[in-house]
């Protein structure tokens, strides 16, 4: 469609919701980190808007890094595979690291990221994500940080995509019907 609105079914959290818990979020960890040297991990592409606000939000310095992973493919579905497309720059020995996500959804990649980077000996690995979705209460991964717990259902914009599609929606929304056909 011409104007990406017109593709979502419902918008779930408008700019300033997000903006919003992420100022709470940001306080909170904090509160927790601003005697310590944190790195700050992004998981690209989906975390790019949620840490470019979050670490605004964050009243001191943090270092940042990147990793790029995929397990999605350009379905809505998770293939079960995850593949490192872009690995850390950082070596994370005795690093404080605090994972920023988007979404957790089946919990597949993070758990994945979660063993992952524990293999490598930081002095401490925390995540935080803006959404959450109730299949993730299913998995065994302790989060620290929760934006918003969401309804089951498959969202896009403000990173998340459908097809590679939406991210730059300012709104997190459901598709409309005739998106998927
Ligand atoms: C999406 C999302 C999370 C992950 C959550 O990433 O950004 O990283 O899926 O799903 P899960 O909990 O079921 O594993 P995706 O693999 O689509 O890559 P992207 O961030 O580049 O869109
Ligand atoms: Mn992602
Ligand atoms: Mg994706």
């Amino acid at each position: 469609a011409e104007h990406m609105g017109d593709d979502l079914a419902e918008v779930l959290l408008t700019e300033e919701d997000i903006h919003g818990r992420l100022e709470e979020l940001a306080e909170e960890v904090w509160a927790d980190y601003h005697d310590k040297d944190v790195l700050l991990v992004g998981v690209l592409k989906g975390a790019i808007m949620v840490m470019a606000d979050f670490m605004r939000a964050l009243p001191g310095s943090a270092e940042v890094d990147w990793m790029a992973v995929s397990s999605y493919g350009s379905g809505t579905k998770s293939s079960g595979v995850v593949r490192i497309l872009k690995d850390l720059d950082t070596d994370i020995t005795d690093r404080h690291v605090l994972i920023v996500e988007d979404i957790i959804d089946s919990g597949l990649t993070l758990s994945w990221i979660r063993t992952n980077l524990l293999s490598r000996g930081p002095a401490s690995l925390e995540i935080c994500t803006l959404l959450r979705k109730p299949t993730a209460a299913k998995v065994e991964i302790d989060t620290r940080y929760v934006g918003f717990d969401i309804p089951e259902a498959f969202v896009v914009g403000y990173g998340l995509d459908y097809d590679e599609k939406y991210r730059n929606l300012r709104v997190i929304g459901t598709l409309a019907p005739h998106v998927y056909s």
